[in-house]
């Protein structure tokens, strides 16, 4: 059976604070009794205090965009898990192509930062994906195990339950190249098995991996029809509200639930 489906819009470097206070007052009165959804944003992290407040007990949640490895220390610049659980963040994105490819993030930062989080109860948001050369290369199952390998090192059965996967493929990221529906499934089923194979049938069917990759509305019906597919990641039709709440009706419209 279908999970419900979980949503979440990354508004990465963009809007103003009162636009994103409004967008998340709006959200909540939009999506107040809706339950065949799970929805969530991440704005940025100077963002998040006043939209954390503004989405209390609304059961939206709100997940920041970036951590630093370390609890605390001589950072300058960086925001640790514990600060973003504190002011009432519930996820945390981590492995972000653009973390990855812009910021030369590893694959060890990146599981140094998911470590941190679990330990703090952010529930991580662990992004994967392969680059076009890549997949042209027919690298990409190879890439996709190697993240989840290297990014999931040292994570055990109680944990991995509090983490989600996004599956973005890099070359559909802000470029209006979505991945076919059957494309991303398939990769979906992979990483779904890679899961089976470390945690067990159960717990791998139980958890959510997310598409991300120029999501819009029009093409949410038929990536969310798709089996693997529990959810979306979405960037740039996100910080628009009336885009976003589109995507959200359209992927609450499955018969499945
Ligand atoms: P776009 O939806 O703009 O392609 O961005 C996807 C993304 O990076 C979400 O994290």
């Amino acid at each position: 059976m279908k999970k419900t489906p979980f949503i979440i819009g990354n508004w990465k470097m963009n809007l103003t604070l009162m636009e994103g206070v409004d967008f998340a007052q709006s959200l909540r009165k939009t999506l107040h009794d809706k339950k065949e959804i799970i929805c969530g944003i991440c704005p940025p992290s100077v963002f998040l205090k006043d939209i954390c407040e503004a989405l209390e007990d609304s059961g939206i949640c709100v997940a920041a965009q970036n951590i630093h490895s370390e609890k605390n220390g001589a950072y300058t610049g960086e925001v640790s898990a514990l600060m973003v659980k504190e002011i009432g963040c519930t996820h945390v994105l981590i492995g972000h192509s653009e973390r990855r490819h812009i910021f030369h993030e590893t694959d060890s930062f990146i599981n140094a930062k998911i470590k941190v989080a679990l330990s703090v109860n952010l529930k991580p948001i662990f992004c994967i994906g392969e680059t076009l050369h890549e997949r042209e290369d027919g690298r990409t199952n190879y890439v996709i195990d190697n993240q989840l390998k290297e990014g999931l090192r040292g994570i055990n059965t109680d944990h991995i339950k509090d983490i989600v996967i996004a599956y973005e493929p890099v070359w559909a990221i802000g470029t209006g190249k979505t991945a076919l529906p059957e494309q991303a499934n398939e990769v979906h089923s992979f990483i779904r098995s890679f899961l089976s194979d470390g945690y067990g049938k159960d717990i791998a069917n139980d958890l959510y991996i997310q598409y991300g990759g120029s999501v819009k509305a029009e093409n949410t019906k038929e990536l969310m029809a798709q089996p693997e597919i529990d959810g979306l990641l979405v960037g740039g039709a996100s910080i628009r509200l009336e885009s976003f709440l589109k995507i959200i009706e359209a992927a609450s419209k499955q018969e499945c639930f």
